[in-house]
């Protein structure tokens, strides 16, 4: 079905999804900070670190109307548990009503570890992450990655993208030297021209040091 060169056919109702997706970013642009959902070769991108095998844990942040939990869905083995957080009470409804297979948790991707450990949930194989960076200061990029880093360990992987023309301002790049001081290991993907806009993912390993939680 998927290859990470594009899946074949994945959203049960593409134009609903899109429609839904609009909607939610006119009213709340700040949280949305996109106009329309990811494609499919960029979600393939992006769900290129989900374990194909055993029981993995896999926790998507941003979610949105479900474009890259659908490409997630198709290469998870069937013991695996997929988590999907997200902010938007309208994403939330879209995504239980779409995709009832998803464990939907609403709550903020800035609580990860305390929603993880409501859930039981004591070691992630991968966070595959729509958060929309841009829009973020640097004390919560810095708090997000905290998280992140907390929930993958040492053995995890994590993804995320950014989009290319955004690479010309100065919080992109900055996005970038936080990414590398953070983990052993960034790699930065070719560009996924099939993409409104084109985008680019960026696959982190083994964060430095992984912080205590506060709590
Ligand atoms: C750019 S959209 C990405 C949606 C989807 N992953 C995709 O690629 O099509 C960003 C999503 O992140 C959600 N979001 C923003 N801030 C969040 C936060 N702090 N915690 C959880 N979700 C958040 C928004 O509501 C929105 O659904």
């Amino acid at each position: 079905m998927t290859s990470d060169t594009g899946p074949a056919r994945i959203e049960p109702d593409v134009r609903a999804a899109r429609r839904a997706f609009l909607a939610a970013a006119l009213r709340r642009p700040a949280t949305m900070g996109a106009v329309a959902p990811s494609s499919p070769r960029l979600g393939a991108v992006l769900a290129s670190v989900v374990p194909r095998s055993g029981s993995p844990v896999v926790v998507e942040l941003g979610p949105g109307t479900g474009a890259v939990s659908a490409v997630i869905a198709t290469k998870l083995p069937a013991d695996a548990q997929h988590l999907a957080v997200e902010l938007d009470p309208d994403m939330v409804t879209f995504l239980r009503r779409t995709r009832p297979e998803l464990e939907v948790v609403p709550g903020n991707a800035a609580d990860l570890g305390a929603l993880l450990a409501q859930r039981g949930v004591t070691s992630v194989d991968a966070v595959i992450c729509g958060l929309p960076w841009a829009l973020f200061d640097d004390a919560t990029q810095t708090a997000l990655l905290g998280e992140i880093s907390r929930a993958i360990g040492a053995t995890g992987a994590f993804t995320t993208f950014a989009y290319l023309h955004g690479m010309t301002l100065g919080a992109a790049r900055r996005f970038r030297r936080t990414l590398r001081e953070t983990f052993d290991e960034v790699l930065v993907t070719a560009t996924v021209w099939r993409n409104l806009p084109p985008a680019f993912v960026y696959v982190c390993r083994r964060p430095h040091a992984v912080p205590r939680a506060d709590r």
